[in-house]
């Protein structure tokens, strides 16, 4: 890719983007374009450390649009609408069991107990070092290469961590494992600014992000 598509890329990647063009369904080829990079990445021991869910299905993305409560302002939770997106992925820990009322901690997948043996030789790591720290590692991995292909694309992206109901979301997607991080991407509402909603003109903050320390050695 050439130097300036690349800055076009971040350009259309770095913010927040709330609000969307719903009007035509997300493109068939173009969500394979994005789901192959998301998971074709580098891991660390061969290991598979996530399911990535791909939503474009309109009822489920209201359902877990409503598990979304989590920016807060004076005026109470505000939901976040990056996933109204025409195309939503959902990052899945393979490891751990959807978390419970309060965010409790509801124990190991199916999977793990299955495949406990192969980990602990691979990783000679616990299993909060492995369910934490190199989940979260490889899902940063694969949502970073995805917000890359979304914006080579052309699209605009939304991140969205800020989730309050997870045994409701284990409901609607259908699957006892725990959401880590979801991703709406689309076409802008080109009527609006980035971080309005495009249902109810709700206006979120946006922030000025600190400069990362670079050290020259
Ligand atoms: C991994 C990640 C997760 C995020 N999750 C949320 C979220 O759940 N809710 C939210 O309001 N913003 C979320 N954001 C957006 C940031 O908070 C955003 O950068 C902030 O709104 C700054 O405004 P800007 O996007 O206009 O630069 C997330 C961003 C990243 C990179």
């Amino acid at each position: 890719m050439l130097e300036q598509e690349l800055k076009k890329v971040v350009k259309l990647t770095a913010h927040t983007q709330r609000n969307w063009d719903v009007s035509v369904p997300f493109p068939q080829p173009h969500t394979k374009k994005i789901v192959d990079f998301a998971t074709d990445i580098p891991s660390k021991n061969g290991i598979n450390y996530f399911d990535l869910v791909v939503v474009t299905d309109n009822t489920i993305k209201r359902e877990l649009y409503d598990c979304t409560n989590g920016y807060t302002t004076d005026g109470g939770d505000q939901k976040n609408s990056q996933v109204l997106a025409p195309l939503v992925l959902v990052w899945l820990n393979r490891f751990q069991k959807a978390l419970g009322p309060n965010y409790e901690f509801r124990g190991k997948t199916d999977e793990y107990h299955q495949e406990k043996m192969e980990l602990k030789e691979k990783t000679l790591n616990d299993y909060v070092f492995l369910t934490e720290q190199l989940v979260n590692m490889h899902i940063g991995l694969s949502s970073g290469y995805a917000n890359i292909m979304a914006g080579s694309i052309g699209y605009k992206t939304g991140f969205c961590k800020c989730f309050s109901d997870h045994p409701k979301m284990m409901h609607t997607l259908g699957i006892d494992k725990r959401v880590e991080l979801m991703l709406g991407i689309g076409e802008a509402n080109e009527t609006l600014k980035a971080n309005i909603h495009h249902e109810d003109a709700f206006e979120y903050g946006t922030t000025i992000r600190e400069p990362v320390k670079i050290i020259n050695l």
